[in-house]
């Protein structure tokens, strides 16, 4: 069967066999490999794309059902070769070490900010609570979506102050 869709905005027709899974449609058929497959079994979150706006995962979705409507991967984030904030955050607060589960972390972290510009971390643990991350634990990942809260532009990050009451006195035994 064929299936014509939008993909980080730009509109492709590919031969596919009616079981195909969208993971692998973007994957195999597109080279689009930012978007990671894992468990294969809802469970891991690696695989996360915006259906029609919509964090979905996309080992769920058939490729035959994403027809006639708009996919963005992580691929389709940066704008005109400037990282999406999101990315910045994971880039300036240590959000990924291996970066398996990176594409999806980025991709909900950036439709919960869509929605919720300034989320509580509470807020956004549970937005990712969906998604598995194997590797930082998961105090660097929100601290990176905050970082991109608190720079919706995409600032340079700042150093953060240290008070006198945080500072290491000096001769202090360490
Ligand atoms: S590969 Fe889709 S949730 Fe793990
Ligand atoms: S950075 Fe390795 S699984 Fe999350």
């Amino acid at each position: 069967m064929q299936v014509t869709m939008a993909v980080n905005g730009v509109e492709v027709t590919r031969e596919i066999e009616g079981r195909l899974l969208l993971v692998h449609f973007l994957r195999d058929h597109l080279g689009l490999t930012g978007t990671h497959w894992g468990c294969d079994t809802s469970n891991c979150g690696t695989c996360v794309v915006w259906l029609d706006g919509e964090p979905v995962k996309s080992c769920t979705v058939l490729a035959a059902s994403a027809g006639g409507h708009e996919v963005r991967t992580v691929e389709g984030l940066e704008h005109d070769g400037e990282l999406d904030p999101i990315q910045q955050g994971f880039v300036e607060c240590h959000g990924l070490q291996c970066g398996f589960c990176t594409p999806g972390m980025l991709m909900t972290g950036r439709a919960l900010l869509d929605r919720n510009p300034h989320p509580t971390d509470e807020q956004v643990r549970e937005a990712i609570s969906g998604q598995i991350c194997r590797c930082t634990g998961y105090a660097t990942i929100v601290r990176s979506v905050q970082w991109a809260a608190a720079h919706p532009d995409g600032a340079e990050a700042t150093e953060p102050d240290v008070t006198d009451s945080e500072a290491v006195p000096s001769g202090s035994a360490s």
